[in-house]
């Protein structure tokens, strides 16, 4: 089992936590959770397995795994941001959610034994330095025969229509932001080979991309803009008046009629660690 650390380091971490993280996040989770199921079923995910949900922010997904797994299975999700476990904890306490367990963690210094039957990571390995080394620790997690799922961004993929000069500055500032802090913003396609160098059997992928003239896709790009200001302000990449415009100007474009809103391109892999 994992250990909980001692020091926590948030500091790679380019997107705000806390209440506002949990806001954006929410909003994230429901825009992808037509793929996000497709995407757990197609690996699949099967009554009475037990779980890990690493990296799982406010817990959206954990919530959902814990209803696919059944009262027979069980689901651990771990995140290092306090504040979103605390308030995933208490959403899960009122959905009466027996079979889900919330802990504060950095995986990046936890030690795993086998014993999950399922590890699912969304939009984690890209803030990571050495997703390589977690991928290693998520195959010893997992019991042989074990299915590890991972779906995460590739911000080459965003688009706009008609073109939005706003979101060619807003994915320029966010690429840079999470190389500054150590990460991958265009991880996605590496996942395969990822997942392949650590060991996994059987690996798979597809691509999934939500967008829409209209409904919430439309809010991810303003949103996420608004909340890695502080990252981009700290690594002296726009002031917080271009900021500002920007996140305006994305709302604007937003709110137009016909206007493509659109997630980056997200890469999803899956495989097994080979039976013993
Ligand atoms: C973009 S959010 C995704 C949350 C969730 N998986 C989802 O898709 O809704 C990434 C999450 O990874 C967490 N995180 C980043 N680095 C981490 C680390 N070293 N250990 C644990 N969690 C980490 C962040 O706190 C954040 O909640």
């Amino acid at each position: 089992m994992p250990t909980p650390s001692q020091s926590l380091d948030k500091s790679h971490y380019v997107i705000r936590g806390g209440m506002e993280g949990r806001a954006r996040l929410r909003i994230l989770s429901r825009v992808m959770w037509p793929s996000t199921l497709n995407l757990l079923q197609r690996a699949g995910i099967r009554a009475g397995m037990t779980c890990l949900d690493i990296g799982c922010g406010g817990g959206d997904v954990s919530c959902e795994l814990a209803h696919l797994v059944g009262p027979s299975g069980r689901v651990i999700a771990m995140d290092i941001d306090d504040v979103k476990i605390a308030i995933a904890r208490e959403e899960a306490a009122a959905l009466n959610i027996p079979n889900l367990e919330f802990r504060v963690c950095n995986l990046c210094e936890t030690e795993p034994t086998a014993e999950f039957d399922f590890v699912y990571a969304r939009f984690l390995l890209t803030h990571l330095p050495d997703p390589c080394s977690l991928v290693a620790k998520i195959r010893q997690a997992l019991r042989p025969g074990g299915t590890f799922v991972v779906a995460d961004i590739d911000f080459r993929g965003y688009f706009s229509y008609p073109e939005s000069p706003a979101l060619a500055r807003y994915v320029a500032l966010y690429t840079e932001a999470v190389k500054r802090r150590g990460g991958d913003p265009n991880i996605g396609p590496r996942l395969p080979t990822i997942l392949t160098a650590a060991g996994f059997e059987n690996v798979q992928m597809s691509v999934a991309q939500p967008a829409g003239l209209d409904g919430e896709v439309k809010l991810i790009s303003p949103l996420t803009m608004e909340n890695i200001a502080d990252a981009v302000i700290a690594e002296d990449l726009a002031s917080r008046t271009e900021i500002d415009r920007i996140v305006d100007e994305l709302y604007v474009y937003a709110r137009m009629p016909g206007t493509i809103g659109c997630m980056p391109r997200v890469v999803e892999s899956w495989g097994q660690r080979p039976p013993a």
